[in-house]
């Protein structure tokens, strides 16, 4: 069993981190383990940026946004050299047991350090959703409903104007808040990297829309696609109806987390320390058929994560 733990976060930040932040510590604690707070992901690992956490350290945070423990990107914890400094600050710290709080690649650092005898739990947190072995990674619901309500305000101006809004949402490699937020705001079309897509298409279904007296339109577009401005003015060219752009951005990873994110980040952090209570590590925990469960990091790590062609279908099919 694990006498002292460490909770880190690591990575691009996601709302709900704060709630599995303090599910990890109060279960912890009230199991009777040390929990320390390490800053900045695995750059206050190196370097020995802890904070001790009590039950009043972690309250008043599941409410908020971002991350109480800060975040960074630490390439030095892409090599051996770097995990093995890591190895010796958790021996240092007499941490026996360090859940790990991010996406793919924070993952990755915490099988190392497992593989060096520190027990690692990883919980999927990211907007992105686009961790291979969960159904759901914390924040990515806060980011989409985020995402929902500009769109819709959006919307409001873009029917004033008789226009076209070709929205950008957040999503380097996924488009699975795309597709979600294109369904939600009721948008013509979503574009992904998943999907093959069809501009031509796009705009001749745009101009019979508007033969029959549709007067405004909205394509979401996910950043990974890389074509926003590129789709918006072919848009316009194509159909003759003014465009404009809007790339939402870093408003998608802030704000207060939603009910099911701070539900999903406390189970998962609850489950976190069930394993490592029984010394057990190398576990990502995830979200399978609805449930909370754990599976071995690398195997995770490999899985494929389908996309959501159904949704897709839904949207195309329902769009005009
Ligand atoms: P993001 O996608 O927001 O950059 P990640 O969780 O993928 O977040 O990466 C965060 C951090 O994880 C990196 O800055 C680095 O410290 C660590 N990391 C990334 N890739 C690896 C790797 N292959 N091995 C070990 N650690 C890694
Ligand atoms: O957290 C993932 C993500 O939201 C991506 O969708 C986006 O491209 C990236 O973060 C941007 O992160 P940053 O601006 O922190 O580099």
């Amino acid at each position: 069993m694990a006498h002292k733990i460490g909770v880190l976060t690591s990575g691009g930040d996601a709302p709900g981190m704060n709630a599995a932040v303090r599910a990890v510590a109060r279960a912890a604690l009230q199991k009777g383990m040390e929990v320390v707070g390490i800053r900045r992901g695995y750059v206050g690992l190196l370097s020995g940026d802890v904070i001790d956490v009590n039950a009043r350290t972690v309250s008043g945070i599941i409410q908020r946004g971002g991350t109480c423990l800060y975040t960074a990107r630490c390439p030095e914890f892409r090599d051996m050299e770097g995990v093995k400094k890591g190895y010796d600050m958790c021996v240092k710290l007499g941490l026996d047991g360090l859940v790990v709080i991010g996406g793919d690649g924070s993952f990755r650092g915490a099988g190392d350090l497992s593989s060096l005898g520190i027990p690692c739990i990883g919980l999927p947190g990211t907007i992105d959703n686009d961790i291979q072995c969960t159904e759901y990674t914390i924040g990515y619901d806060t980011a989409m409903n985020t995402a929902m309500e500009m769109i819709d305000k959006i919307r409001d101006t873009t029917q004033s104007h008789d226009r076209c809004s070709v929205i950008e949402v957040m999503g380097r490699k996924a488009g699975y808040i795309a597709v979600n937020v294109g369904i939600a705001v009721g948008a013509e079309a979503a574009i992904t990297l998943e999907e093959p897509y069809d501009l031509n298409k796009i705009a001749a279904d745009i101009l019979k829309a508007k033969k029959n007296g549709k007067t405004h339109f909205l394509i979401v577009v996910a950043e990974g696609v890389g074509q926003t401005d590129v789709i918006a003015r072919t848009i316009q060219e194509m159909t003759g109806i003014e465009s404009r752009v809007t790339v939402l951005g870093h408003v998608q990873r802030g704000g207060s987390p939603t009910l099911r994110d701070r539900v999903l980040a406390s189970e998962m952090g609850y489950h976190a320390v069930e394993l490592l209570e029984q010394g057990i590590g190398n576990r990502i925990v995830g979200l399978k058929d609805g449930k909370v469960y754990d599976i071995d990091l690398q195997e995770g790590l490999a899985m494929k994560k389908p996309f959501l062609h159904k949704r897709y279908e839904v949207l195309t099919n329902t769009a005009f």
